[in-house]
């Protein structure tokens, strides 16, 4: 059965409106990415929007992604240029990191503003990100947010604050949240499987069905380890893989439950780190919009 797409253009449209209006108060634009699908969880939009404002991709979760993968994103978008960090959010992520890839950017900006007598000033950023893609996490690691609050400023719609990082960086305190470009079963299924999607848009089994497909081969032993699979068994179906795991787990005939057991235990890392866009899938989607 297919996923089923839900799609918001209301809150799509609002949450655009509401970037464009904060993005003229900013110096530069964080887009949150999930390294786990750098790609998928990417909206073209933001770039859009973003016009000429400097943008960082930070792609979080990199424990629970593929390094290798991980690595070969950096390189790609070292060799456009485009500024982009990979973090753990969670635990090893702070100011200095970002500030690291920031300040480079921003020099000449700043240093312009310095040679017109402008008073050196903190760098102001916004970070955007479709959902669950570690935006709040992000926010949270950036800024202290007992010693926080910057104070009203002109321009920040009511009820938004600028939050301090350091002295020299200052975030809006509401990330934008953006709805991800969703046009194939495949980019569906990989933002079901990595919790981009609620779950009640999905079927589990389906989306199970498709961690089975894609990590039979790329991670055979997270799959025999957790489940207690044999090598036998890779010979079967990905269906009867499903059900073999099913009655491993003590669910018997209940594969709905053994297929969110093996979504949660996916998410969580336990089958191993996973990366389900490559850099080549970026160069075959160019392709085909050509
Ligand atoms: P959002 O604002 O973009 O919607 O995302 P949020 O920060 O709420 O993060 C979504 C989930 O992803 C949270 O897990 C968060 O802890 C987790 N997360 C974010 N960044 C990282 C990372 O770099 N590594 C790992 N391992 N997890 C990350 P949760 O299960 O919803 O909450 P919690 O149980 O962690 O509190």
């Amino acid at each position: 059965m297919a996923v089923n797409i839900q799609w918001f253009p209301g809150h799509m449209a609002k949450a655009i409106r509401q970037f464009e209006e904060n993005i003229t108060l900013v110096d530069v634009v964080f887009e949150i990415l999930d390294a786990r699908i750098p790609l998928t969880s990417m909206n073209p939009e933001v770039k859009r929007i973003s016009g000429d404002k400097p943008h960082l991709y930070i792609m979080t979760k990199r424990d629970l992604a593929d390094e290798t993968r991980v690595r070969e994103w950096l390189q790609y978008f070292a060799s456009i240029n485009q500024p982009a960090m990979a973090v753990d959010a969670k635990t090893k992520f702070g100011p200095n990191a970002v500030l690291d890839k920031v300040n480079p950017i921003l020099k000449d900006k700043l240093a312009r503003e310095e040679a017109k007598g402008m008073k050196s000033r903190p760098i102001r950023a916004i970070s955007v990100g479709v959902p669950n893609v570690g935006k709040s996490t992000v926010l949270n690691r950036l800024v202290n947010r007992r010693a926080a609050q910057v104070g009203n400023r002109p321009g920040v719609t009511k009820g938004q604050q600028w939050l301090k990082s350091s002295d020299k960086l200052e975030l809006l305190d509401t990330p934008g949240i953006l709805w991800p470009k969703f046009d194939t079963q495949e980019v569906a299924n990989k933002l079901a499987l990595t919790g981009a999607i609620k779950e009640n848009a999905f079927s589990s089994d389906d989306i199970a069905l498709y961690a089975i497909n894609r990590f039979r081969e790329t991670m055979p032993e997270g799959l025999m380890n957790r489940y207690r699979l044999t090598k036998d068994d890779f010979e079967l179906s990905d269906v009867d893989m499903l059900l073999k795991i099913t009655q491993n787990v003590g669910m018997r005939d209940d594969y709905l439950r053994a297929s969110d057991r093996i979504i949660l235990d996916a998410r969580a890392g336990k089958l191993g780190g996973f990366t389900l866009d490559s850099v080549a899938d970026l160069e075959a989607n160019d392709d085909t919009n050509d």
